[in-house]
């Protein structure tokens, strides 16, 4: 039925995957009014998910009238209803195909096409990722740290840190994490030593055998928000808060997926129950997550200006997690960027050495004319 809007708009064309499309369909709905875009954009999603198109695109379709439409849009519950149909667009697409794909796999078999054939039609079906269970795929941002040529964006650390310090160490532990680890990494030593010493800690046993409170030193472990499991479940309906040390490495998505958590709570669509307690976010395998939405505009004051949006705030304090999974990141592309220069050279080294100097040595022959 959706569908019928395009055509009357004859907005329908298929989405052929290029880039170049991609953009005229965000112009097409950034630049028409907003009821025409709202059509446009269900128009065009139902033809994606209609031709199984790719997840990442139905995603992008998603974020943009999230982030584009409400701007214009004067009448409030249309864009609620382009949420809702987007994501059961989505349940719907990724659940359907794979009971195609079943089909064609057992009749495959009875057929008995097995060997090359089997293998070239696995190669050519990409798994389609139920994300009711799995949770909606990541779409990849470009990390500054990503590329290979660069380090961590420290400025991003320290202000991730500030996020961290203020909002998530509320509930989340960073266990692995020492205040030395910070030192110039993201402050200095003298910032570092007078933060760590605002945290009382238990030391000792002293000469009485007593444990007493003094400051931190640098030494010490990033304190825990929860003494224990017990009390962090007891805290928080039940869930517990993990441990965000390791975060970036132990969730698949890494930083897309922790970015993407943090920014992705939205209202749960039509015919999704979400228990008391919960909060609906398609990113989080089964949609529903004991963490409420934590950030919100404004929430830190950056002494450096930056503005603190959500994103902006997600964007840092997901940096940060990333140090804090991979602290010796910055380390290692420097050596391995070493390691690759002095390697070079000494390969061409010895291809020089072997075919200028070795090989003529070698390949020469000594010809002796005795006298007649
Ligand atoms: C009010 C307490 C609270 C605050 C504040 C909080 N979280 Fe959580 N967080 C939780 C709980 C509880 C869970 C476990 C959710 C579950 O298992 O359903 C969780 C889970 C997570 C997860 C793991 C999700 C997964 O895939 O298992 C990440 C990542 C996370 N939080 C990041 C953060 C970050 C980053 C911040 C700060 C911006 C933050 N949290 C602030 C309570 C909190």
């Amino acid at each position: 039925m959706q569908r019928s809007f395009g055509q009357q708009l004859d907005l329908n064309d298929k989405y052929d995957g290029t880039t170049a499309r991609r953009h005229e369909v965000l112009n097409m709905i950034t630049t028409h009014p907003p009821t025409l875009a709202s059509q446009y954009a269900i128009a065009t999603l139902t033809d994606i998910v209609q031709h199984r198109q790719s997840v990442t695109w139905t995603h992008h379709l998603y974020t943009m009238a999230h982030n584009r439409i409400p701007r214009t849009l004067s009448i409030g519950d249309s864009i609620t209803n382009v949420h809702n149909f987007l994501f059961q667009q989505a349940r719907f697409a990724s659940t359907k195909p794979q009971a195609a794909d079943n089909t064609k796999q057992i009749a495959m078999v009875t057929t008995g096409i097995v060997g090359a054939t089997g293998l070239a039609y696995m190669a050519a079906n990409q798994v389609s990722a139920n994300m009711a269970d799995e949770g909606l795929h990541p779409p990849a941002y470009p990390w500054y740290h990503k590329d290979p040529f660069h380090t961590f964006d420290h400025a991003a650390i320290r202000r991730g840190y500030q996020v961290y310090r203020e909002v998530c160490s509320a509930c989340h532990s960073l266990d692995r994490i020492a205040w030395r680890n910070l030192i110039n990494v993201s402050h200095s030593e003298d910032e570092v030593k007078a933060m760590a010493e605002e945290v009382e800690y238990e030391d000792g046993p002293d000469d009485n055998g007593d444990m007493f409170q003094r400051p931190g030193k640098p030494s010490d472990y990033m304190p825990k928000p929860y003494a224990n499991e017990e009390a962090a479940r007891a805290g928080n309906a039940g869930a517990l808060p993990p441990d965000l040390s390791l975060m970036i490495k132990a969730r698949h998505g890494g930083e897309d997926y922790v970015f993407s958590l943090l920014t992705g709570y939205v209202d749960a669509p039509a015919g999704v129950e979400v228990r008391e307690g919960l909060n609906y976010n398609p990113y989080f395998p089964g949609g529903a997550i004991a963490m409420a939405r934590v950030l919100f505009d404004g929430l830190v004051e950056y002494e450096d200006g930056t503005p603190a949006t959500a994103s902006q705030m997600a964007r840092d304090v997901t940096t940060f997690l990333a140090w804090a999974a991979e602290p010796e990141h910055d380390d290692r592309k420097k050596m391995g960027m070493k390691a690759a220069i002095v390697l070079s050279g000494l390969t061409l080294l010895s291809v020089y050495i072997k075919r200028f100097k070795w090989a003529p040595i070698k390949s020469r022959k000594i010809v002796y004319n005795p006298p007649q």
